[in-house]
């Protein structure tokens, strides 16, 4: 039977970030393609057959990435983005979490299922300069793509427009029996996918270039390279993409309009793999896509690109037969039936501009919106109330979880949303369904992951609580930031840009 290739970008075409006013298109830049930058892999401190410990030191340096003046940059363990930093399902992590910067971070593992507030690294857990905070947590969930960034409110955008991004690979057993591709940096490449804006001595300058709708910049960024190729064989190929963008939207797709597979979304490997020639990725979605170069001949060179920009070359330089076949039949997705009386969870992602509100309502650290108990499993309607004509595409995240998406507005989801997410792009006027729970006790933020958006307000949180051992959280507030935001950068309280707010 032949396999179905779909060849659609499943999203609402008006809405693509193109069509929007304040869009900034890329622009191929004039510099001699370069080597992709692999990110190398995180060393640990120390590991035992149980435990491993790691120290990640966000940090601020230089980066070239055009030719001239270096660009003032932050990153974690290195100038920019930072290293990849592995953690195997089952085992007790262990990690200092250094602040070499100027100023007050906090370390936000995207996707990963730990306790919040703490140690999920969200708004409530500050790390000031120079200082050091320690976390701990045992890895429960499949083998994923997830990652690191910096999550202070409200200026997470800025954070991570300096750099505050990486990798995080989790692996299990049940990943590492597939055949798929998985020596890093070799036939398993990551890529985090970025548009920046350069300005005079090719310096960033976030607030020259703010916009209440999403930051964008005129050059794309893989893993921080400009105009980058990577060599490869005629052997298949992994690639683990990572919207790390702050608000633009990426359209996959080879120029010869090579098919690929799609083999895990967010949360993991996906039930069976999904054939496609273009995949849309929203923000902070990670899609694994699985490239078989074995049609070509050395020299061929294979773009891809994103509408019509090409982003990495991939070029042809050996021919090494693989005659691996994708099974049929990938992972089981657990799927738990929701818990009896629970009512839907209504969500409403409003406005755009400074007017984005979440339930009608800005973000406010100190309010817990909602609850829900521990282990229930409760279904989230959420429904973007933007209109189809000139409204976006919000991309919905929610902490401390992998959640699954069930329909979207009452019909079936995309075909390569069959298994776990934690970030699901939701269309102007649309409404999507998913089923939520939470294994873990703690305070979670749910937001929309266009940056700008979640520091302008489109963001909330939920307590998962346990009936039986009630807690009290001690929550940030607003005025003990910016207060230390004031004491850092040497300005009043009130002097203090804080964009959104
Ligand atoms: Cu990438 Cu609040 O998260
Ligand atoms: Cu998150
Ligand atoms: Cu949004």
């Amino acid at each position: 039977m032949a396999k179905k290739v779909y060849t659609d970008y499943f999203f609402d075409e008006p809405a693509y970030n193109t069509h929007d006013g304040g869009y900034i298109p890329l622009i191929t830049p004039k510099v001699e393609p370069q080597p992709l930058a692999i990110p190398p892999l995180l060393k640990p401190d120390r590991q035992t057959a149980t435990s491993d410990y790691y120290t990640v030191t966000a940090q601020e340096s230089t980066t070239h990435f055009l030719p001239g003046q270096p660009t003032k940059t932050w990153g974690y363990n290195a100038s920019f983005l930072g290293q990849t930093i592995v953690f195997r399902e089952g085992k007790q992590t262990h990690i200092d979490l250094k602040n070499d910067l100027p100023e007050l971070t906090t370390f936000h593992w995207h996707g990963l299922n730990v306790p919040g507030p703490i140690t999920d690294g969200g708004c409530h857990a500050p790390v000031y300069p120079g200082e050091t905070n320690h976390i701990d947590f045992k890895v429960q969930q499949p083998a994923a793509t997830l990652w690191l960034h910096a999550h202070p409110c409200p200026s997470t955008a800025t954070q991570v427009w300096k750099g505050l991004a990486t990798m995080v690979i989790v692996q299990d057993a049940v990943e590492a029996k597939l055949p798929l591709p998985r020596n890093y940096g070799v036939d398993d490449i990551p890529m985090v996918l970025q548009d920046r804006e350069f300005h005079a001595d090719n310096q960033f300058d976030y607030r020259a270039d703010y916009d209440p709708d999403g930051v964008q910049g005129h050059t794309a960024l893989v893993n921080g390279t400009v105009n980058p190729y990577f060599d490869v064989t005629t052997q298949r190929v992994r690639l683990r993409i990572l919207n790390g963008s702050n608000r633009r939207e990426w359209r996959l797709h080879f120029n010869d309009d090579l098919a690929f597979a799609q083999v895990a979304s967010d949360g993991g490997i996906l039930p069976a793999p999904v054939y496609m020639t273009k995949v849309m990725v929203t923000c902070a979605e990670r899609d694994e896509i699985v490239v078989d170069f074995g049609k070509y001949h050395v020299g061929d060179v294979v773009t891809l690109m994103t509408d019509e920009t090409a982003l990495c070359q991939f070029r042809i330089k050996d021919f090494v037969p693989d005659d691996t076949k994708l099974p049929e039949h990938l992972v089981d997705i657990l799927d738990e039936a929701p818990t009896p009386d629970v009512p839907v969870r209504k969500i409403t992602m409003d406005g755009m501009d400074d007017e984005v509100a979440l339930n009608g309502k800005k973000f406010d650290m100190q309010r817990i919106d909602a609850r829900q108990r521990v282990n229930d499993v409760v279904i989230w309607e959420i429904r973007n109330t933007n209109s189809c004509k000139n409204g976006m595409v919000h991309p919905f995240h929610v902490h401390g979880t992998q959640f699954t998406v069930l329909s979207r507005d009452g019909g079936p989801v995309y075909p390569n949303e069959h298994g776990l997410k934690d970030t699901v792009g939701v269309n102007p006027g649309e409404t999507v369904r998913i089923k939520v729970k939470f294994a873990l006790t703690g305070v979670y933020m749910y937001h929309c992951h266009i940056i700008e958006h979640e520091d302008g307000g489109m963001m909330a949180q939920i307590e998962s609580y346990d009936p039986a051992h009630p807690q009290t959280y001690h929550l940030m507030d607003m005025e003990t930031l910016r207060n230390a935001f004031a004491k850092e950068q040497g300005v009043k309280p009130e002097d203090v840009w804080m964009p959104g707010c």
